[in-house]
């Protein structure tokens, strides 16, 4: 099972699938092993399959695989009919899939078909967001900001202020990576002007870039966020009056923290990064949505200037994370923690 897990771990454009790795043995021999790579494509039992010699070694062999194998139609036709049709004989599974087109059905279908199953509970943090979102029935949120010694993350307001040094800026792509959705309010829009795009790689999927606006119909149509591809979605209280770029949709509502997680719930967004500003941040500390926390510390400090979350509600209830974790990036620090369960 470690071998599949090695194996899953090499899935880099799952996007909103979860990373899957299998490997066949047969007589203490490892026949074939392989991976779900691209969101659409192959589960990670088919190429496991396909990456055989002859399909026919697969009778009688048992597949390890990390995540208890789909039983229904989606993108791809269910790899558990793919597994009785070619004569596997055991099935390990890592975990049941939480989601719950599969949870349990894959296994029922196995057994059913005469196939024995042995379910080794393992837990991973391997999909945790995917793991998160299905348990939670809303993404995994991720807050990120580059705070000074004196706790600002900004010296002037509608100035973007220099924080991070470029091994934090690097970081800080890594994380966009992994998340599938990245959420700015109106100010840091404005003001920062920022792309919202992860730069330092290619990805296939890259994350939706979420702004909140109150009206969409004032936004500048010149900002950056605008030279790139990837999806944008405003989240307005008034509907488009003009034309947008193709990329761009707008959700009208009322977005208050709440309605905001129960629409990527809905668009099947797993991992959220909220990436300010100030008084964002403290929408979502109050309404206790931080799962996740991650801060580049620069030595610097602005005596002055707006702190991390500037909210006006007295009645916020702290949330408390678990001991940090450290590391220097140059002379700025990375910490990141998560909430206490
Ligand atoms: N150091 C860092 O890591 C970092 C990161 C990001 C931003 N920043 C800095 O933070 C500053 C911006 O922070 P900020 O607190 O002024 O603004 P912000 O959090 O970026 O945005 C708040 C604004 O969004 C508007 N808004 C529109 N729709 C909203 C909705 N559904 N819910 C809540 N608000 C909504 C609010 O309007 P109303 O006024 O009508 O409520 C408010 O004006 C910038 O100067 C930026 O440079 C720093």
């Amino acid at each position: 099972m470690k071998l599949a897990f090695d194996e899953a771990r090499k899935g880099t454009d799952t996007w909103l699938n979860p990373k899957v790795g299998a490997v066949i043995v047969k007589d203490s021999q490892v026949l074939a092993s392989g991976h779900h790579q691209t969101f659409g494509h192959e589960h990670a039992e088919i190429n496991t399959l396909n990456n055989l010699k002859n399909i026919s070694m697969a009778k009688g062999a048992t597949i390890f695989v990390t995540l208890e194998p789909c039983s229904h139609f989606g993108k791809t036709p269910p790899c558990v009919q793919r597994i009785v049709e070619v004569g596997l004989k055991k099935v390990v599974i890592g975990s049941l899939d939480p989601n719950p087109l599969v949870s349990g059905h894959g296994v029922k279908y196995l057994k059913d078909h005469g196939i024995e199953v042995e379910n080794l509970n393992i837990k991973t943090d391997l999909n945790q967001a995917y793991m998160f979102s299905f348990n939670n029935h809303r993404p995994l949120v991720t807050l990120k900001y580059a705070m000074t010694l004196d706790g600002k993350i900004n010296k002037f307001s509608n100035e973007r202020s220099l924080i991070s040094n470029s091994i934090a800026y690097d970081d800080a792509q890594d994380l966009r990576s992994n998340n599938q959705a990245v959420l700015i309010g109106e100010n840091t829009f404005k003001t920062d002007n920022p792309q919202l795009t992860v730069r330092n790689k290619k990805m296939k999927f890259p994350p939706v870039r979420i702004v909140l606006v109150r009206d969409v119909n004032s936004v500048d149509l010149s900002k950056r966020i605008f030279e790139n591809q990837a999806k944008i979605w405003f989240l307005s209280e008034t509907k488009a009056h003009r034309n947008l770029p193709d990329n761009v949709e707008v959700f009208v509502g009322d977005w208050n923290v709440k309605n905001i997680l129960n629409l990527l719930n809905e668009k099947k967004i797993q991992a959220l990064l909220v990436e300010g500003g100030s008084k964002i941040q403290s929408e979502f500390a109050q309404a206790g949505m931080i799962d996740h926390l991650v801060i580049y510390l620069a030595p610097m400090i602005f005596g002055n200037g707006l702190g991390a979350c500037n909210g006006q509600n007295q009645q916020i209830k702290t949330i408390e994370f678990q001991k940090p974790k450290y590391k220097f990036l140059g002379d700025n620090i990375r910490i990141s923690t998560w909430r206490k369960k």
